[in-house]
């Protein structure tokens, strides 16, 4: 029996990047809510900051945020960090697996730039960890303070980032280092800032220091920017079923507007637990979107007018040359043992049935062939363009 273990740990890892993601985004929105619905504790108590009843799941529970701590440590204290540190490393070691590993399929695209593997891989750590330092360092700056300036200053940054590494990677490859960035700067947040100086925190108070309220303090700002920074990297995590976004000539600017959106619609549900209802925000964040993706959604013209009739037998070879290795029954592309999507061309019907869907990656797009390996041409790809647009008919 032969094993494919790249698409085993493949399989394996992003399911577990899923599930933790989904475990430290549920648990990092629930506490962001607790704190701005926290209520003035009736009657006040020593040291209770605020207090917050709900009912949920058939009980009552009553929460209480302790300014700065409580006045002795309880037996019992549960950490949030795991959910953060398994969604890292796994997206790390996904990333690995398939950008790095299979550069040459998903991340260099020689049509934008010829990087050797190496290149690619050394180029895309230092966009991620340099946006790490870049990140830290605008934190720890006087900017760091003015919460509304930092988020505005941080965009760009991040907007400026996804325009030059859409220059150099594939599509996805660009695409999925800006995610990446972001992913790393917010669990950095978590790993570099929260938890160690909770950890002071509780030494502090173990020892019997005063503890110092600023450590708390950098906490809340660090969560705050999280919060506000999870819903654009979902979008990018999910954005491979968004080729028309991460393919579009003006892709830096689109994943800006669908960001900008997301933030906006993340904002306004901030205010609501606060109790300010501001469907302004709402409104714009829809409007963002809408926009942005309607842009993606404009069918571009085809570069290559071709007026004479092509017959099936000449876009079947095309795709012979170009999709097979990959989309086939029996792949023979390294790498591949399934047809991906489930998507194979290897008789006429099946490739009538993706007509529409071949249109979009290899004739408007150049998503495929991926990283265009085969070198597949501009004519060859109008030709393709034209036998779908006659009817896509087979013998
Ligand atoms: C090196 C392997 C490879 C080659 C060569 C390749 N593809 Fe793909 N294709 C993939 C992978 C991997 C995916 C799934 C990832 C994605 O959606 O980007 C995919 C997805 C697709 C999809 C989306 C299917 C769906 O159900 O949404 C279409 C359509 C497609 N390819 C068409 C083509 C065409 C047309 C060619 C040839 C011109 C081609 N591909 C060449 C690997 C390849």
């Amino acid at each position: 029996m032969d094993y494919d273990f790249a698409a085993w740990t493949g399989m394996a890892l992003r399911w577990l990047h899923v599930v933790a993601g989904v475990a430290w985004i549920g648990a990092s929105f629930y506490f962001v809510w607790l704190d701005n619905n926290l209520r003035d504790p009736n009657p006040p108590k020593d040291g209770v900051k605020g207090e917050l009843w709900a009912v949920h799941g058939g009980g009552f529970y009553h929460s209480q945020k302790y300014m700065v701590a409580p006045a002795h440590m309880p037996d019992h204290l549960h950490w949030f960090k795991w959910e953060a540190y398994t969604t890292w490393l796994s997206g790390f070691a996904l990333l690995t697996v398939l950008y790095y590993v299979g550069a040459p399929v998903y991340l260099i695209d020689p049509a934008k730039h010829a990087f050797t593997q190496a290149q690619a891989i050394a180029t895309g750590l230092a966009f991620i960890f340099g946006g790490l330092l870049v990140y830290e360092a605008l934190c720890r700056s006087p900017l760091g303070k003015n919460g509304k300036l930092f988020g505005v200053v941080w965009f760009a940054t991040l907007t400026g980032a996804t325009w030059a590494l859409t220059q150099i990677f594939s599509d996805r490859g660009a695409f999925i280092h800006v995610g990446a960035i972001i992913g790393t700067c917010m669990v950095g947040n978590v790993f570099l800032i929260i938890i160690p100086n909770q950890r002071k925190i509780v030494a502090d108070m173990l020892a019997g220091r005063l503890v110092d309220p600023r450590l708390g303090a950098m906490g809340k700002q660090r969560s705050v920017h999280n919060t506000h920074m999870t819903l654009p990297v979902i979008f990018i995590m999910i954005s491979n079923h968004y080729p028309a976004v991460s393919g579009h000539p003006k892709a830096w600017l689109l994943l800006a507007l669908i960001s900008a959106g997301a933030i906006s619609i993340r904002y306004f549900f901030i205010q609501r637990h606060f109790g300010r209802i501001r469907h302004e925000f709402l409104f714009y964040g829809a409007m963002l979107i809408f926009g942005a993706t309607a842009i993606a959604s404009i069918k571009p013209k085809d570069k290559v007018e071709i007026t004479s009739q092509v017959p099936f037998t000449t876009a079947e070879s095309i795709i012979q040359k170009h999709c097979v290795m990959c989309h086939s029954k029996t792949p023979t592309h390294t790498g591949f043992s399934a047809p991906p999507l489930g998507a194979s061309f290897d008789n006429p019907e099946h490739i009538r049935t993706y007509a529409g869907k071949i249109r979009e990656r290899a004739v408007t797009s150049t998503s495929m062939p991926l990283g265009n390996e085969t070198a597949m041409t501009v004519e060859e790809r109008a030709q393709l363009g034209a036998w779908i647009n006659q009817g896509a008919k087979i013998p």
